[in-house]
């Protein structure tokens, strides 16, 4: 009996070290799979061709896909991250004008993130920041105006900081739910061509980026 009592207080001292089933330790990694929205918050210089200010700027729209994140905790309240994702494509507007073309990009982004929350809660938020890397192609006019004359088409890619928040849910050891917002300082000069005559827009894009994620730790 002394040994059953044993071998049971021997047992709940274990489980009680091993009880905050949900915190994160050392070593482990997270893999997320979801949707990723880029919404940008952006504004623009004035399209100038050459030499002339047309008196109007663009705009760029939202887009969706599918985003990945992967997550290394070097300390138990310290991650890197990196986002990842497939293309996002987005349309450019003339303003009061219409179409104008569109672009392509990738925003690689890498953030350190810290979890504040109790390691044994079930929720765990974090904030995060970090640098982000966006490389534009596949830039390219509306049929229309690659007829009127534009052509050459050219984004530079940008090189800005991200700031993030966002919260895993364990669902248990091993599955998790993931919501997060990013806001990323996307800075660009697009170049292009308009029947021999040199044109430029500078364009912050800034988009806020949201992402609903299921995860696995292991
Ligand atoms: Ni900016």
């Amino acid at each position: 009996m002394k040994k059953l009592l044993l071998s049971l207080a021997v047992t709940s001292a274990l489980l009680a070290t091993i009880t905050p089933v949900c915190a994160y330790e050392k070593g482990d990694w997270v893999v997320r799979v979801g949707m990723t929205s880029v919404a940008p918050d952006d504004s623009s210089s004035n399209v100038v061709v050459g030499g002339t200010d047309l008196g109007i700027g663009v705009s760029v729209d939202n887009n969706t896909q599918l985003g990945l994140n992967f997550v290394y905790f070097f300390k138990p309240r310290l991650a890197i991250e990196v986002l990842a994702a497939t293309p996002f494509s987005h349309d450019i507007g003339l303003d009061t004008v219409g179409a104008l073309g569109s672009t392509k990009h990738l925003p690689p982004t890498i953030s350190a993130n810290y979890y504040f929350a109790d390691p044994s809660a079930k929720l765990q938020p974090y904030v995060g920041a970090g640098i982000n890397y966006t490389v534009f192609f596949d830039e390219e006019f509306t049929s229309a105006n690659s007829d009127a004359g534009f052509s050459e088409l050219e984004l530079d890619n940008s090189l800005g900081l991200a700031a993030q928040v966002g919260v895993d849910y364990m669902l248990n050891q091993n599955w998790l739910l993931n919501a997060s917002i990013r806001w990323i300082d996307i800075d660009t000069e697009a170049n292009f061509d308009l029947n021999g005559s040199a044109g430029s827009v500078d364009v912050d894009i800034d988009p806020f980026v949201y992402s609903i994620t299921a995860g696995y730790r292991f």
